[in-house]
């Protein structure tokens, strides 16, 4: 399966599909952490990729202006969120197959549709809370791998530093996980 990981600079969900044998690429206007090969580096709309060659993307765009979280400096920033819905959009309508959008409860929830799903690091083995929607196109809502008892905000109490928001945002490796697992090695029997 060919699998576009658009948004990531982590290679966290980029492994979990090469692991099991798929050819995955990330992108991002970050360069990759771990320095891969297998990583495009520019702004996912200008790089000229063919849309066609993808069997899956899974993107992760930006939420600093649709998070719900950071409401109160959204009268300030109206231009920059006018832009983050419109990347937003586009991801959703590119020529891909099958299709999944990640984002943390932000208003894309009205300005777009309801999320198909909102998931819990804490249904993936890690004992923390941070719901994250999930906007599918011809996936299935993933499953649950393994729902641990801790509930801690942990990713909010991160100290400050110059490298917060980059901590995190980097998806859960369980969760990559599940995504690979469920989404990538059972793909012969998705629609289309
Ligand atoms: C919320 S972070 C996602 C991080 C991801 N979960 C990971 O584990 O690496 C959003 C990412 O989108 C990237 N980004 C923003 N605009 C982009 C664009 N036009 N093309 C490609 N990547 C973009 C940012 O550089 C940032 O790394």
């Amino acid at each position: 399966m060919r699998v576009l990981i658009a948004c990531e600079f982590s290679g966290v969900v980029r492994r979990a599909f090469e692991k099991l044998g798929h050819e995955a690429y990330s992108c991002d206007l970050l360069p990759a952490e771990d320095k891969s090969v297998r990583h495009l580096q520019g702004d996912i709309f200008k790089l000229g990729l063919p849309w066609t060659y993808w069997d899956l993307m899974i993107a992760n765009p930006p939420c600093t202006h649709l998070a719900v979280s950071g409401a109160r400096w959204f009268k300030d920033k109206e231009e920059e969120q006018k832009e983050a819905i419109e990347f937003f959009m586009k991801l959703t309508k590119v020529n891909i197959p099958r299709i999944a959008v990640e984002n943390p409860i932000s208003i894309m929830s009205t300005k777009y549709r309801k999320p198909d799903q909102i998931i819990q690091p804490w249904q993936f083995g890690h004992g923390e809370t941070k719901a994250t929607c999930l906007w599918l196109k011809n996936l299935p809502k993933l499953i649950p791998t393994n729902v641990v008892e801790g509930r801690e905000p942990r990713v909010h109490m991160l100290p400050p530093s110059a490298d917060r928001w980059k901590l995190r945002s980097i998806t859960y490796q369980g969760i990559a996980q599940a995504m690979a697992e469920q989404w990538g090695e059972n793909f012969t029997k998705l629609k289309p």
